[in-house]
């Protein structure tokens, strides 16, 4: 297995346990240019290491954070630096400190502070609030940024920065509908969109239209693509994978990893690949579709729904949206 390089900026979407996946899925898979519409933390890019790649997110903040690594504005020197100085203001503050710099984040929108809030919120989380306003609590352990965290996320910038040196890469602050426009024939795009019905935020969320154009996009561009999705879980298989997606190749993790007895599993989301050429071990959407018709697919329970129109579920996942809403 080769080495996996993390980047220093946590989020809930980050596909780390994927990255080898993907990467054996694309050896030997000939394209001039990576593409990246929804490139989140870009731990895929960053592993696979393309020789050029155009990166997009309509995450502001995702975007200066990779520019100012890139222009060398941030240096591991200065992270540093800047950790271990403000790490100890939060461990005297007693952690109330963070809030400071949330707020600070807030007003000037520093890319060392998304960098101190990404690694001393909550659970890594990455939310915003109706304003564009980072809200995610503090993860209340003032001691937060101890000298062995410091030194592994210096580290963790330092790679990612010699990456991103060593290739040529053009991070961008746009809308997907954006970024397919500018796809040619001869890129690869790995799209890796927020799953519909999950979570929405200012810069994250995602409706039945934006799947509908983003597969839109993806055919028109010519290009080859690779599309992320989930399959199933306990509750419900993924119908778009069998609609909007039809015309896709799948490789799941179920040919690679053994799925232990159910119970084991009963939170586990499977992941899917969705490709419109042949890769590794997929499968075509019908085979699929009926080895799940069959229950022969280890990867759902017998308890799923079946939904006949992307529309059907759009509205299911609507209602289970209202009944969690306030939670959080
Ligand atoms: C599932 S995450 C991508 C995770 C990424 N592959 C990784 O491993 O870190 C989805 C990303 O899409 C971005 N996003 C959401 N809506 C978008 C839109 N309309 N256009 C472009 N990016 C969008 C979010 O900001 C988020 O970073």
């Amino acid at each position: 297995m080769k080495r996996i390089f993390v980047p220093p900026i946590k989020s809930q979407g980050i596909k780390t346990k994927l990255v080898d996946w993907i990467s054996s899925n694309v050896d030997g898979v000939k394209y001039e240019r990576w593409v990246e519409p929804f490139m989140g933390t870009g731990v895929v890019a960053f592993n696979i290491r393309p020789k050029r790649a155009l990166m997009c997110d309509s995450n502001p903040h995702l975007i200066n954070f990779y520019k100012a690594l890139q222009n060398k504005e941030i240096t591991s020197g200065l992270v540093n630096k800047y950790l271990t100085e403000e790490g100890l203001k939060l461990l005297d503050s007693e952690g109330e400190y963070y809030y400071d710099v949330r707020d600070r984040f807030n007003k000037n929108g520093n890319p060392l502070d998304f960098l101190f809030l990404s690694r001393s919120c909550f659970n890594g989380m990455m939310r915003f609030n109706k304003k564009g306003g980072f809200n995610v609590p503090f993860c209340r352990k003032p001691n937060r940024f101890a000298q062995a965290l410091v030194t592994k996320i210096t580290n963790q910038v330092y790679y990612i920065s010699q990456i991103i040196e060593s290739g040529n890469y053009t991070f961008v602050n746009q809308d997907f509908k954006e970024t397919v426009k500018e796809i040619n024939p001869t890129d690869l795009v790995y799209s890796d969109p927020p799953y519909l019905g999950r979570h929405v935020d200012y810069f994250d969320s995602w409706t039945e239209e934006e799947e509908l154009i983003l597969n839109n996009g993806l055919e028109a561009s010519k290009a080859k693509y690779i599309l992320s999705t989930w399959l199933s879980n306990k509750y419900r298989t993924n119908e778009y994978v069998f609609s909007v997606w039809k015309n896709c190749k799948i490789s799941t993790m179920e040919h690679f990893y053994h799925v232990g007895a159910k119970e084991d599993n009963r939170n586990a989301v499977y992941e899917a690949l969705l490709t419109n050429f042949d890769v590794k071990d997929s499968i075509s959407n019908t085979n699929m579709k009926n080895r799940i018709d069959r229950n022969e697919s280890q990867l759902t329970s017998k308890q799923r729904k079946i939904y006949v129109t992307p529309i059907q579920l759009s509205m299911s996942l609507e209602e289970a949206k209202s009944l969690t809403r306030g939670i959080s």
